[in-house]
């Protein structure tokens, strides 16, 4: 199959540093999925420009984040041979492409957004920048510069792929056929719970880093909630809603149906189950974390992939921003 036969797949994270196995489970296994299937050709890069629009101030941590975030990426098993990783801002066409978008979407249907609304609620944020609010118009030009078709996102992002698909067909009927209409992958996988139950996120300190050491990992897995009811090894326990059944779920498929009748029956207890568990999660963790002291160990290896692909994504993303100018006339 010919590079322009296969179908386009783009997705983005925000730079938030060392993955946690959240962001493994959610998002990262799928890419690698998607990487191998012959039909698809993926594009996958850091959303530094978006990390902006909540952090201006803190660029050097933006740069960090990014850095970290990569070198798990390719510690995880993105592989830069079958993806084109690269950095947002290393293509700059979004901005212009941002600009276009932004005359012709309206500021009512960027204030609907629940993601917008949410994060204002939860941060308490009392002056939102106009960068802020354009998020899912900067989001929208990310897909449609380098033309990505097929967007694998979590439930969390439809809201902004709809708008995307808005964005384009208000684009095609105010300037002519410019865009194919993209769509959601949507992502299968079950969210991960936090230690303590809540959604897995740094900002709860509930989590597990994917680069987290053995007695890490161990000590995070050992202090993880379970079922509140189950206070002796022999009562009967709820493995459903219990974090480290989540956890067994993931990393212990194999013997999920025993241990969800022990538990249940009453005969294994919290702390035999979690032994369980690290003994299984263990050793899927160790060759993540080789992984990522060989790619440390080449200090220019992230600087110099990132060069090498910006200068690919940019003979892509010139192609459209011309056609794009040339359509809107100006
Ligand atoms: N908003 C996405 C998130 O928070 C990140 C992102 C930015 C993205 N641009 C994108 C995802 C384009 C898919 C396509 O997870």
């Amino acid at each position: 199959m010919k590079m322009g036969e296969k179908k386009r797949v783009l997705s983005g994270m925000r730079p938030t540093g060392r993955l946690h196995i959240g962001n493994l489970e959610g998002a990262l296994r799928n890419w690698i999925w998607l990487e191998n299937e012959e039909i698809y050709d993926c594009f996958f890069f850091v959303a530094d420009y978006h990390a902006l629009t909540t952090e201006h101030d803190k660029v050097y941590e933006i740069r960090e984040n990014t850095r970290e975030m990569l070198i798990d990426w390719i510690a995880a098993g993105l592989d830069p041979n079958k993806s084109m990783i690269y950095l947002q801002s290393d293509v700059p066409d979004v901005a212009l492409l941002h600009l276009y978008f932004s005359m012709i979407t309206t500021v009512g249907q960027l204030e609907r957004n629940p993601t917008y609304k949410e994060i204002i609620r939860e941060t308490k944020m009392k002056t939102p920048t106009y960068g802020f609010l354009g998020y899912p118009v900067l989001q929208a030009a990310d897909i449609l510069i380098v033309r990505g078709k097929y967007i694998p996102v979590g439930k969390d992002q439809l809201p902004h792929i709809e708008l995307t698909k808005g964005i384009a067909k208000r684009f095609n009927r105010a300037y002519g056929k410019t865009f194919d209409i993209p769509e959601a992958l949507l992502t299968k996988s079950q969210s991960v719970p936090g230690i303590d139950g809540k959604k897995m996120s740094k900002s709860y300190g509930n989590h597990i880093l994917i680069s987290d050491t053995d007695e890490i990992i161990k000590s995070k897995v050992m202090s993880a909630y379970t079922d509140s009811e189950k206070i002796k090894a022999t009562d009967k326990g709820h493995p459903d809603g219990c974090v480290v059944f989540a956890y067994h779920k993931l990393y212990n498929q194999n013997e999920i149906i025993g241990i969800q009748e022990d538990c249940k029956m009453g005969r294994m207890g919290c702390v035999a189950c979690k032994h369980n568990l690290t003994n299984k999660m263990l050793p899927l963790f160790t060759p993540i974390r080789e992984k990522r002291r060989k790619v440390e160990s080449n200090p220019d290896f992230i600087d110099e992939m990132l060069r090498e692909n910006s200068k690919k994504v940019r003979k892509i993303t010139k192609e459209v921003i011309e056609d794009v100018t040339k359509k809107v006339g100006i």
